[in-house]
């Protein structure tokens, strides 16, 4: 494990590569032979107010901020290397373990071969483990102790994913987008509650996960047998948090490069009609974390956001998260944010656009939300909302006024 194995499009997300190495538990191989590890996120009860963090400031303060019990030091825990631990800080043998602050560039300081698997190349069909199976069966006992320690607990999501990827596969990791995402509706679960919600490029889950800890109904949707049974799984690992509330979860395709819904009884993952009256009748959230990073697949992206909002006969509010992600471009001859300012244009489309049907709102959300999650809130993160207005129904509304 001390060599590794970038191909030229593998791209690591930050959120698993702050973890400390030691931690990297690999839980099993996915069907592309691609390590899958287990991570969990605490969601922090005592939250960190974050108004600065809009402005750019760090999130390495919250690493080490003070708690209200005069307490210090969180600590990045669990397996797959995670998020905010407020226990003391000793290992197994009683020594101090201390947690590093996150890198500032790991790029600059070439952090990434510390904290990354070989990614292997063959798939070992018999490590797939069924998703119905025992959750454990494939773990050690270490791993079981500390699964029975918090399977059932309210504050922590698990959640499998795999540690780098082709771009292709992005899903199967976790993104910051998600984690500031997961903030809002932490932060705002009045707002949610009760509510359906469609999330868009889902990926692991984790977002849809947090969303059931409110609403009603949620519809987490990607495209890819292997990332949708990844989220599915995800999805089975945390049901103690959506069970008892009677909240769904429900793990579909929606490919926003394609026009209608999968209705195909004999596909994994496809829409029973009675799904599809009730996502077009009754959703009032869209949400999408990290989903802006192709011009194609945004320009899809904008397509499904219209073709559905319009399809509806009521309102509906979308909440997009995004990391600028700077690049050097050849056209431009200079570092820039292709596909931010694409995004970006998109957006102003979305809100020009007069068919009579639909009106949209685009409105940029300030960051002073609190966090419940550890990771670092840069400022290349945002959090755009959108609110589509069913033309036809305010219609309808004001001639029966
Ligand atoms: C960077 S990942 C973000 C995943 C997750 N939301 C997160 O933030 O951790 C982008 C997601 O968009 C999804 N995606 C890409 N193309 C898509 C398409 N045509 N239709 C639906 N989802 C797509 C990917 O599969 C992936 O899950």
């Amino acid at each position: 494990m001390d060599q590794m194995t970038f191909k030229h499009d593998t791209v690591l997300s930050d959120v698993h590569m702050h973890r400390p190495n030691t931690h990297h538990l690999m839980t099993r191989l996915n069907s592309a032979g691609q390590p899958v590890f287990r991570s969990r996120f605490r969601i922090l009860a005592e939250s960190h107010d974050d108004s600065d963090s809009g402005s750019g400031s760090a999130n390495e303060e919250k690493h080490e901020s003070p708690r209200k019990d005069g307490g210090t030091s969180p600590k990045q825990d669990e397996e797959g290397g995670n998020q905010g631990n407020v226990e003391p800080c000793l290992d197994e043998d009683g020594d101090l373990d201390i947690t590093h602050r996150p890198r500032k560039s790991s790029v600059d300081e070439g952090g990434r071969d510390l904290v990354c698997p070989i990614i292997l190349q063959q798939s070992v069909p018999d490590l797939e483990q069924d998703e119905d199976s025992d959750d454990d069966d494939d773990d050690d006992d270490e791993d079981d102790d500390e699964d029975e320690e918090t399977c059932c607990s309210k504050d922590i999501i698990q959640i499998e994913h795999t540690m780098a990827t082709p771009l292709e596969d992005v899903g199967k990791q976790v993104w910051r987008g998600a984690l500031l995402l997961a903030d809002f509706i932490l932060s705002e679960k009045d707002m949610f509650r009760g509510a359906t919600v469609l999330e868009l490029g889902a990926g692991t889950g984790l977002t849809s996960i947090v969303m059931a800890t409110t609403a009603k109904t949620v519809y987490c949707t990607d495209v890819g047998e292997d990332l949708l049974r990844l989220c599915h799984r995800n999805v089975f690992l945390n049901q103690h948090m959506t069970d008892p509330a009677g909240v769904e979860v429900k793990v579909k395709q929606l490919n926003w490069l394609q026009h209608s819904l999968c209705t195909d009884a004999d596909l994994e993952f496809s829409w029973t009609e009675e799904e599809v009256t009730d996502l077009y009748d009754n959703t009032n959230f869209i949400i999408a974390a990290d989903v802006c990073y192709d011009d194609d697949l945004t320009d899809g992206l904008f397509r499904t956001l219209y073709r559905l909002c319009s399809s509806f006969n009521h309102s509906c509010t979308v909440f997009i998260s995004l990391e600028k992600r700077m690049n050097f471009s050849l056209r431009h001859m200079d570092i820039c944010c292709e596909a931010y300012n694409h995004f970006k244009h998109c957006l102003s489309q979305l809100q020009d656009m007069e068919d009579g049907r639909c009106g949209f709102k685009v409105e940029h959300v300030p960051l002073n939300f609190s966090q419940f999650l550890l990771y670092e809130r840069i400022e290349q993160l945002e959090l755009w909302k959108i609110t589509a207005s069913s033309l036809e129904s305010e219609q309808t509304q004001s001639d029966s006024d």
